[in-house]
């Protein structure tokens, strides 16, 4: 089971990821950092970038694996999930963007872009922190409703709904988000040593609930998370609305003791 942390906000959560990253680095200056796009980490990679600045951390040997890319999106267009991994972590971060990787969504190559994608994170020594958001109908990566559990990195079709939830990052229009993708698998995610899953607001209540206290199930991808022995939930009050343990959930981490980490 996950632990679940429920905060008053992004930048309490973006605080707790940003203090485990930093601690990881501290002790591991070439950690492997898993990468998510959309909105539910910008704070989280804010509240970091702030910590390398302010603590002078050394990021120049930290690695990154992005989740997903779109296929056949020009990566230089500014809606790639490569555009925006530059914008939102390794600008602001300072890291070496030649350490950072994207999953190659040209269509040549798709064939065999995700058992090498797979590899170069396995030849990386695998992910250490994953951070990852959740999609409303409780997506991760973008590994759909259906996708199986021990999936590897692979080309997929994006939900009607995925797309509809994106199209604000392509004008608002829905026919312009791209309809396949290259993620990681649900198999891949689960690999990394600790999952940080965020998510907040009140379309997201459903699908957490669906994560945390439902059935582990390939209908609801995030419920994979349930199988990982170092996973963590952090959601704000609306998200966690539908939580039926929320207020035990509430007291345990009030309770956890200081020796405990994260
Ligand atoms: C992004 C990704 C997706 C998003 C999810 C939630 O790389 O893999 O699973 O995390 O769609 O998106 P936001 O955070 O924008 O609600």
């Amino acid at each position: 089971m996950a632990e679940i942390i429920i905060v008053d906000n992004e930048d309490e959560a973006g605080e707790l990821y940003a203090r485990c990253v930093i601690d990881l680095v501290r002790n591991r200056p070439d950690a492997v950092l898993g990468l998510a796009t959309g909105s539910s980490p910008l704070a989280a990679y804010r509240h970091l970038a702030r910590h390398v600045r302010d603590e002078h951390i050394d990021v120049s040997r930290v690695r990154g694996f992005a989740l997903d890319e779109y296929a056949g999106l020009d990566p230089a267009t500014s809606q790639s999930y490569r555009s925006t991994i530059t914008r939102t972590v390794v600008q602001p971060l300072g890291l070496d963007p030649h350490l950072v990787h994207t999953p190659d969504g040209g269509t040549d190559t798709l064939a065999t872009a995700g058992r090498d994608y797979d590899r170069a994170i396995a030849d990386a020594g695998g992910v250490d922190i994953q951070i990852l958001g959740i999609g409303t109908d409780g997506h991760i990566g973008f590994n759909e409703p259906g996708s199986s559990l021990a999936s590897g990195t692979r080309i997929k079709t994006l939900a009607e709904q995925t797309r509809k939830d994106n199209a604000r990052f392509f004008d608002g229009d829905v026919d312009k988000v791209p309809t396949h993708c290259i993620t990681q698998g649900i198999g891949t995610i689960l690999k990394a040593r600790h999952l940080i899953l965020l998510a907040f607001g009140a379309g997201k209540a459903e699908a957490i609930a669906e994560t945390c206290e439902g059935g582990i199930s390939s209908f609801c991808p995030a419920s994979a998370l349930q199988l990982h022995p170092h996973a963590t939930i952090i959601v704000d009050g609306a998200a966690a609305s539908r939580l039926r343990h929320k207020d035990y959930y509430a007291y345990a981490f009030a309770h956890k003791p200081q020796w405990q980490e994260l």
